[in-house]
């Protein structure tokens, strides 16, 4: 047991070294992190140690999370956010799906201050079209090879036409 102690007393040091300054850090005994940022004003989210396991995030200016910000956390399994200003757009729809995959019970409580659109809704009721598709389906349009025979074709019929300006002022010339 003393050596169990001392070996958890020397884990919990080294993981809590990469605790954010702005947050507190608190290690579990099953080998994860408390990390407690509530109401700390934070406009970002911080540099997450490692063995992130229980995430508070309540209370503080968050409007967005970037996508992929909890990729590097295996350990995630508690994430609060509410009572932060989010920006409810296609931005946002990392932290949703994350929600939704592993704690959907807590999406109601992610209350959306902006978009006009989404003001005073919980960003789980929102539909993918009020989120916003940020470009993406643009792109998926213009690699479609429906627009690139389109192009194909508007080349062909160009060059066709200059083809016959070109023959039909060769051909009249003459009889002037
Ligand atoms: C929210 O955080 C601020 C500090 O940023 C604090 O003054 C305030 O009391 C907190 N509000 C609640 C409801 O916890």
């Amino acid at each position: 047991m003393p050596v169990w102690g001392a070996l958890f007393l020397l884990w919990a040091a080294e993981a809590a070294k990469d605790c954010p300054t702005q947050c507190t850090c608190q290690a579990l005994e099953t080998m994860g992190l408390r990390v407690d940022c509530e109401g700390r004003g934070l406009t970002a989210l911080p540099a997450l140690p490692a063995h992130t396991r229980h995430l508070l995030l309540v209370n503080n200016s968050l409007r967005s999370i970037p996508p992929g910000a909890f990729d590097h956390l295996p350990q995630l399994q508690t994430l609060s956010v509410s009572q932060n200003p989010w920006h409810c757009d296609c931005s946002l729809t990392y932290l949703r799906l994350w929600l939704e995959d592993r704690m959907p019970e807590a999406l109601p409580l992610v209350r959306c201050a902006s978009p006009a659109l989404a003001t005073h809704r919980s960003l789980g009721q929102l539909t993918g079209y009020e989120l916003g598709d940020c470009g993406w389906q643009l792109q998926a349009s213009w690699a479609a090879p429906g627009f690139w025979g389109d192009v194909a074709l508007l080349v062909v019929a160009t060059l066709g036409l200059a083809l016959l300006a070109g023959l039909l002022c060769t051909v009249t010339e003459p009889l002037d």
